[in-house]
Parts: structure tokens; sequence; C-alpha cells
């Protein structure tokens, strides 16, 4: 029997741009999500057959990364569904250190790698973004050249994201959970046909570029006035990318008075805000105010691991 854990992610700088080229920064959140795995007879999944789309991350990663036994395997998750937090990063995470566990070996780098392939190639285009952060913890700065804090380079056509560790300053943060799902997909589509129709989608991607490099200099000097006026910037380019809604609009403008910058988390469309305050109370009550569901997210120290491995007796 194996268990493993993965946490959830939140992205302060640069979602949807990373795909097309540019940095982004990542931190992961004390949110976790747990998976078991033992062999069995058959293959089930918190006591159901394998199935698509409800199975489709673990089905893809049995599929194409196992070629033992049948497993079962059970899921318990802190990680909202759909929420922008990274629940799938997380479950793609868990299944491939969990795997590479009943294979012998569990590397971090080679469990980014994995779970990176079992997003790609159950979600369509995607960066490694939210995988690398699930399996390394604390908070990722990914670029398209290597520099400080290297950790794994990966790669698919002509893109190669560097991953690197970044050592957060001290921030408080709070999540505001619409209620509404976030699918990635979808977003990432909706983002792509404007970036091929039109120059300002192009040139909105750029200045999220230098929003990624302005923010990367403001988390090593710990200014978080500043880290919060990048992120109300951010925010207003992925709006103009058509990724906000009237929900995740709402929960800002409760936010804001209360914060040095809010801004949506990951995808869009629906999903999450993420706001940097010192007043959490307040921040929490006006996210609970306007229907929202408030998470005060302490940074996590861990990325993916290994919480129980058992060899199972030999007779
Ligand atoms: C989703 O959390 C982040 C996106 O940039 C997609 C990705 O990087 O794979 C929208």
């Amino acid at each position: 029997m194996v268990e493993t854990s993965s946490p959830a992610k939140a992205i302060l700088f640069g979602e949807h741009a990373v795909v097309y080229g540019k940095g982004a920064i990542a931190i992961s959140l004390d949110l976790m999500m747990r998976l078991t795995v033992s062999t069995s007879e058959k293959t089930t999944v918190n006591g159901q057959d394998l199935s698509q789309p409800r199975h489709r991350y673990i089905k893809w990663a049995v599929e194409n990364l196992w070629k033992g036994e049948a497993l079962r395997i059970a899921t318990r998750s802190d990680i909202p569904k759909a929420s922008g937090l990274g629940s799938s990063a997380a479950l793609s995470c868990c299944i491939a250190s969990a795997l590479a566990s009943l294979k012998g070996e569990v590397r971090e780098d080679a469990v980014a790698r994995d779970a990176f392939e079992i997003e790609y190639n159950t979600q369509g285009r995607a960066s490694p973004t939210d995988t690398s952060c699930s399996a390394h913890g604390r908070a990722i700065n990914v670029s398209f050249e290597r520099g400080e804090g290297h950790l794994w380079s990966l790669g698919k056509g002509e893109r190669t994201w560097h991953i690197h560790h970044l050592e957060p300053p001290d921030m408080t943060l709070v999540i505001g959970f619409t209620g509404v799902p976030s699918v990635t997909s979808i977003q990432i589509e909706k983002v792509r046909s404007f970036y091929e129709r039109s120059g300002f989608a192009k040139e909105t991607i750029d200045e999220i570029g230098n929003i990624v490099e302005d923010g990367l200099r403001a988390m090593s000097s710990g200014d978080v006035v500043r880290i919060g006026e990048l992120m109300n910037m951010n925010h207003a380019c992925l709006s103009i990318l058509g990724v906000s809604s009237k929900e995740l609009q709402r929960l800002k403008d409760a936010c804001d008075p209360y914060s040095y910058g809010v801004k949506i988390t990951g995808a869009g469309g629906g999903g999450s805000v993420i706001a940097l305050t010192d007043a959490p109370e307040k921040v929490m009550d006006a996210i609970s105010s306007r229907g929202g569901r408030p998470f005060k997210a302490g940074i996590s120290r861990e990325g993916t691991r290994i919480v129980v491995s058992e060899k199972a007796a030999s007779v």
C-alpha cells in the first residue's frame, strides 16, 4: 500500500501568459490531496470502476505509466474541485508519485514530469506550472531561461519551461472561491482564439510577462505594497483576456478596500480570487458577505510526499 499527498497551488502572477512563453509565479497552499493505492483484483477508484470522464486523470496515468497489477485507488481532498486551486495538478502528482513508488523509485523531478504529462494529455494545451508547483511545494517561478534556483526543465513542442525554486516573503493571503466551477481547458481555448485573432491580446500577454518580471523583483525584496499593485495590474490584464466573470469581479471589489492587491488565480471563468492583505478577517467577511467561500491559506512547506509505503508481507 502506498499513500501520497500533494498540495494545492495558487498562481500569483502569469496564468495564461505562461502558456505563450512568458513566466509565472506560483505558490503551494496547505490544502492537501491524498491518494492511496494498493494492488487488487480489479482497478477501482473510490470503489467505482475506472471510467471516463470521471477519472480521466487517473485513467490516463494508469493506462500510460503503469504495466503492473490492477489497483485499488482511493482519494481524499481538502481542495475544492474546479476552484482554480490546482486540484487536478495535485491529483496528477499524487497518482504519478504513487505509481513511481510502486515501481521502486520516487524523484521530485520525475513526479513533476509525469504529472505534467498526465495534465497535458488529459486537458490539452497546458504549461507545467501547476503540476511543478504541487510537486515541489513552497513557491516556484517559471521562466524561459534557466536561472538561479533551477529545479528542472520540461518541454512540449517548441516550448521549454524552466522551473525554479522561489523563497516567498512573509505574506498573508486569503482565497475567495466563487463556487462557480473553473474549467481550465475552456478558458485556455477562449484565450487562444482571442490571441490568434488580435494584436491587442498579444500585447496583453506581453504586458503580463512584464508584470511577472516585476513581481519576481518585488517578491525578492519582500515589497508587499508593490506585489499588491502588480496583482491588481495582472487582474486587469486577465479581465481584458476575457477570463474574469461577474462573480470573480464581485469578490475582487469586496476584498479591494482591505487588500494590497486582489486578482483571479488560475484559469478563471469561475474559480477563485487571491487577496494579499494584512486584514485577513475583514477580507474573509467581505468574501462571505458576497456569497463566496473564504480560505486563509498558508504556504505549504511540502510538495508531493510519500506518506506511507508498505510492502505486502510475502507468504
Ligand atoms: C491554470 O492554473 C493556469 C493556466 O495558465 C494554464 C496552465 O498554465 O497550464 C491557465
